[in-house]
């Protein structure tokens, strides 16, 4: 099942392997994407992922979270990403940009020294206190989401995906605990979703309904019951309402994630040694799956055929998305397919977060 074909949106993918956006420090100082971006892509494509989602690209200046992130605020990156997506479409691979502001969690500097957020709660984990976005605000970035989408059309990317996970600014939106608004951005799930419903509809407009949008979404924020923060971020069944309203706005497939900064080690597990251990939210993608109608990605130290089979079979998911097992293996699926490998190798260490650019740190005997 893992490798048969499937049609999300209007795209034909070769299979249920999806690349989930990694951030690869690879781009230039101002955003500007690489050949080195392009060679990691195109190894990935000859290596048959169905989809690949890139790394996190910011719309805004002001919304870049990383160091060599790769951006999407200005034309000028049209044409450096058109190179890159000519060489993904040499083969039969489809790469969608993921969009993303990084909302609490952006970079300070002098330029842009306090964060945006929807409401003003101190972030826990670098003890930085946003400030609220006002109205005006809030519709610039749905325009600036809006023309990334229409710059990465432009670019002959597949589709986009907006980031709406992981404590960037989509996700303090979707998010009770760091969303305590009462105009029409705050309060009711609805509301709470708004900015991404409206971001959706906007880049229906302008791209002319027939590119594809994606979610990456929160299901929970990931406070431990022990955490003084229990019960005040974002669980079910909310995120089951969001998805529905997700799925009515008319994105075509939602990947289910969770965790945002200051919950600590919830998105990116370590230690993933047991396939009990594996697919750490497919009980929030089940519930996902059972209320929608579109396909449905999950992600999340899945790491082993045997889980991957299961999960598709037991309705928590339609395409499976990894992010560090494609690190370690590029060629982990042709090398699942021919039988050379029964599991992925990642031992999720995380050393593969290296600022000189992505890759596996982990020495193998
Ligand atoms: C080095 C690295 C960079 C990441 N960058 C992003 C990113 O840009 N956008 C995103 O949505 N998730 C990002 N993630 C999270 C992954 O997409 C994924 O949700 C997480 O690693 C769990 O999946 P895995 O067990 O398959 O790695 C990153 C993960 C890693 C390891």
């Amino acid at each position: 099942m893992i490798f048969d074909p499937i049609t999300i949106c209007n795209l034909e993918l070769q299979n249920r392997f999806v690349r989930s956006a990694t951030h690869e420090f690879m781009a230039e100082e101002d955003g500007t994407p690489t050949s080195r971006l392009g060679d990691l892509y195109e190894e990935l494509a000859k290596n048959e992922v169905g989809l690949i989602i890139t790394g996190y690209s910011y719309v805004l200046p002001g919304g870049q979270s990383d160091n060599l992130q790769q951006g999407i605020y200005d034309d000028r990156f049209i044409e450096p990403y058109r190179k890159i997506t000519e060489r993904v479409h040499r083969y039969r691979s489809k790469i969608v940009l993921q969009i993303v502001h990084g909302g609490r969690q952006a970079d300070t500097s002098d330029e842009y020294p306090i964060p945006i957020a929807p409401s003003v709660i101190k972030n826990g984990h670098s003890s930085v206190v946003p400030r609220e976005m006002t109205e005006p605000e809030i519709l610039e970035m749905i325009e600036a989401f809006t023309r990334a989408a229409v710059r990465a059309k432009a670019a002959n990317f597949d589709g986009v995906q907006l980031h709406c996970a992981h404590g960037f600014l989509l996700s303090n939106f979707i998010s009770p605990y760091t969303n305590t608004r009462t105009d029409r951005w705050g309060g009711s799930v609805e509301n709470r979703a708004r900015i991404i419903t409206e971001i959706v509809r906007r880049i229906k407009e302008e791209t002319r309904e027939d590119f594809p949008i994606l979610v990456k979404m929160n299901a929970t924020d990931g406070f431990s019951p022990n955490s003084s923060k229990a019960g005040l971020g974002l669980d079910a069944p909310d995120c089951v309402e969001i998805a529905k309203l997700l799925e009515k706005a008319g994105v075509c497939a939602i990947e289910v994630s969770g965790g945002i900064g200051e919950a600590g080690g919830v998105t990116i597990r370590t230690a993933i040694n047991s396939p009990a251990k594996e697919a750490y939210f497919k009980n929030y993608s089940k519930m996902i799956k059972a209320a929608v109608h579109i396909p449905v990605i999950l992600v999340g130290g899945i790491r082993s055929p045997y889980v991957m089979g299961c999960l598709l079979e037991n309705g928590c998911a339609d395409l499976i998305s990894m992010s560090r097992v494609f690190i370690s293996e590029p060629d982990f699926i042709p090398k699942l397919k021919s039988g050379k490998i029964k599991k992925a190798r990642c031992v999720s260490c995380n050393l593969c977060f290296d600022p000189k650019g992505v890759r596996c740190n982990f020495e193998f005997d």
